[in-house]
């Protein structure tokens, strides 16, 4: 657990690359201040599962560099393809135009996505991806003549982004809560969080009263509600709160009742974190609109792919005015070298059959965590598929107050032990690369533990 100290640049670059960011860059969900004691770390290169600083030291990179990163940095096979895109066209725009990757890229999308979504989209970030699948859904009842409908029903604790329209359907206040007058908020349904069971309440009961609370909200709101907008299985931003396939399962069936979209944002859960390629199959449904982003290009490059069903598609293809068409566009939708990267990406998949792995790997994950889940100081130990969370609570079981900052601990203690944690509040999770080997694994298993008795100590 001895931090690695080879030093391959003098630490004179390490501070000098400090200064120069801290005089020019605004960082992302960050208050800049916090900088003037705990400075960004500046990297050098990724190798592996591996990021490098210029001082020497390194850090494994337990949260795949917010979620995206699936096959370690630098990997070979997709550095290899993307060299040759750049040498072959590295960008046309998608209108009037098209390209082999984003022709093969989609192609496979609709191969590997659940049944019944057949035409692909472009964005290039995650929430251009919601802000494409929300105006589809408008537009398409639109479309219908159906002009009542100009609302979405999202899940108490979501997050499906930043942007304005995304932050409408997205339940976590300190995103949204400065930005309410600029925000068309969405009708909240009940969250069917398993963890949130009450005493002796099953996570079978919590999936039931959730999808009674959002049958009573349908019943109310359905004529002027386009969408429900979930995050399948996971919702990550919220601290990984976890619920059952049969939520979605019973949630497919409610948005064909009541005559409403279903959007699954699989951004974040997407490419296999859940132990499926996507979480909406291990509740065998097709959404309306499937967003995918972050891992679909390996964690390389920014792109978003919006999947919807023929019907939708065919709303929109008609001998008419252009304001039928779906009028969305972004500079880079569908570049080419991004579109390289997810099918390099996608090959891994296949060549080094990653979810049987992966499967294999859970097994072991079980096993490492029941000393976690033993731990007086942890409460909530869960995984789905690769994604592994736990909450930082006192002695009795309760949560500590939030100024006393046990996650900002436990980061700075793992960051310290070469371990790249970045704890939700006090949630402490793993959502790393697939490609951390036995040693590795020891390493997160270890330091994480530690990083929980230190945050806890007193
Ligand atoms: C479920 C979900 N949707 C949307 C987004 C937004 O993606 P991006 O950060 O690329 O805009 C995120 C980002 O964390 C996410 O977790």
């Amino acid at each position: 657990m001895s931090a690695h100290s080879t030093p391959s640049h003098p630490a004179s670059a390490h501070q000098d690359w400090i200064a120069r960011d801290l005089g020019a860059l605004w960082h992302p969900c960050t208050q800049m201040k916090t900088h003037e004691t705990f400075p960004p770390i500046p990297i050098a290169r990724g190798q592996g599962s591996w990021l490098y600083d210029f001082d020497g030291r390194r850090y494994l990179d337990a949260i795949g560099s917010w979620w995206v990163n699936l096959f370690g940095h630098a990997n070979p096979l997709i550095n290899e393809r993307i060299k040759t895109q750049l040498d072959t066209l590295e960008h046309v725009m998608l209108a009037g135009f098209t390209h082999q990757p984003v022709i093969e890229l989609s192609e496979q999308l609709i191969a590997r996505t659940p049944h019944g979504l057949t035409r692909v989209f472009y964005a290039d970030n995650g929430s251009s991806g919601i802000e494409v699948a929300l105006k589809m859904s408008f537009h398409f009842w639109q479309n219908q003549g159906q002009r009542g409908k100009t609302r979405f029903i999202a899940l108490a604790n979501s997050y499906h982004g930043e942007t304005l329209g995304a932050l409408g359907v997205g339940d976590i206040p300190i995103f949204t809560h400065t930005y309410a007058p600029l925000i068309q908020p969405a009708f909240i349904a009940p969250a069917p969080d398993c963890q949130q069971a009450a005493a002796g309440e099953s996570c079978a009961a919590v999936t039931a009263r959730a999808l009674a609370g959002m049958r009573a909200l349908l019943e109310q709101v359905a004529a002027e509600t386009c969408a429900v907008i979930v995050e399948p299985l996971v919702q990550c931003a919220a601290g990984m709160k976890m619920h059952e396939p049969a939520y979605l399962t019973g949630l497919r069936a409610l948005c064909d009742e009541f005559a409403v979209h279903l959007i699954a944002d699989e951004i974040a859960v997407g490419f296999g974190r859940t132990g499926t390629l996507f979480a909406c199959e291990q509740a065998d449904i097709t959404p309306d609109i499937l967003c995918l982003s972050k891992g679909i290009t390996g964690g390389y490059l920014p792109l978003s792919a919006v999947l919807s069903t023929e019907a939708i598609y065919q709303a929109f293809y008609v001998d008419a005015p252009a304001r039928r068409a779906f009028l969305h566009s972004h500079s880079y939708t569908g570049n080419p070298l991004a579109c390289t990267a997810a099918l390099a990406s996608l090959a891994i998949f296949d060549t080094h059959d990653v979810l049987a792995r992966n499967r294999a790997r859970m097994s072991q994950i079980d096993e490492w965590l029941a000393p976690f889940r033993a731990h007086p100081n942890l409460s909530r130990v869960r995984r789905s598929g690769m994604i592994v969370a736990m909450d930082l609570t006192d002695a009795h079981g309760q949560p500590y107050p939030r100024a006393e900052q046990r996650g900002q601990r436990a980061y700075r203690f793992a960051l310290d032990h070469e371990v790249l944690l970045r704890p939700l509040g006090d949630t402490l999770y793993w959502m790393p690369p697939y490609t951390l080997n036995d040693a590795e694994w020891a390493l997160l298993v270890q330091v994480t533990r530690a990083a929980v008795d230190a945050a806890t100590a007193d």
